[in-house]
């Protein structure tokens, strides 16, 4: 697998580094108007590339960054999962982590962005720092709050929020459902 390294893995599933070859799955997820439907922003060719750029240097081995879910079978890249903080101060604690992901549409419908979820959700909870990790969606985002249930995580209605860097121009956009799911509520959820 030239240069990828896996960070966790999956029956299906790779989970991991990126490489320059995933430039146009990286362009294509990150302008497609469907993929891209419940946020305020597209980013144009140049600027995936920029931001792919940095994804690397952003990851830890514990499982923060955003990595290549990448398909055991051909190698192709599907999109991204990852774990970050969530940089909303008021909203959420400075330390908070949150996971979310992001597959190119010809790939929806698998379930894998749930398998790469669910491996990543291990990686954080065997981290022993990490307690909780929360996930957030635009309101009617339902295929992404479908997958936070399919993960067990809990809906936080208290914690819902108006999302601070969402524009007026995109009312539609701001109002934002809050998931969590606690180390033992993933434990619990585990074979024994
Ligand atoms: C959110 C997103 C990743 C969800 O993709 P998805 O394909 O619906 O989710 P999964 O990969 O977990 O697949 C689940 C689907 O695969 C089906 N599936 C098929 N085989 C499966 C398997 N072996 N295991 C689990 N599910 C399987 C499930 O039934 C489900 O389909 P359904 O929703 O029609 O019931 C995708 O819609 C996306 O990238 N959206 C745009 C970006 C975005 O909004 N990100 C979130 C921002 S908060």
């Amino acid at each position: 697998m030239s240069g990828r390294v896996a960070i966790v893995e999956t029956p299906r599933l790779i989970i991991g580094t990126w490489l320059p070859t995933d430039r146009d799955l990286f362009r294509e997820i990150n302008a497609d108007p469907k993929v891209m439907e419940f946020f305020p922003f597209r980013r144009n060719h140049e600027e995936a590339d920029a931001f792919l750029g940095k994804l690397n240097g952003m990851m830890t081995m514990e499982g923060m960054g955003f990595y290549a879910v990448v398909l055991k079978q051909t190698l192709q890249p599907v999109g991204f999962c990852g774990l970050s903080h969530p940089n909303l101060p008021g909203i959420f604690p400075d330390d908070a982590i949150e996971i979310g992901w992001r597959l190119a549409t010809r790939f929806w419908g698998n379930g894998y962005a749930n398998e790469a979820a669910d491996a990543l959700l291990g990686k954080a909870f065997r981290r022993r720092t990490v307690d909780t990790v929360v996930s957030f969606a635009v309101e009617t985002n339902h295929r992404s709050t479908n997958v936070m249930k399919r993960l067990g995580m809990r809906r936080m209605q208290e914690l819902d929020f108006n999302h601070p860097r969402v524009p007026d121009t995109h009312p539609h956009l701001k109002r934002h459902v809050v998931y969590a799911i606690s180390r033992q509520e993933w434990q619990a959820r585990r074979p024994a």
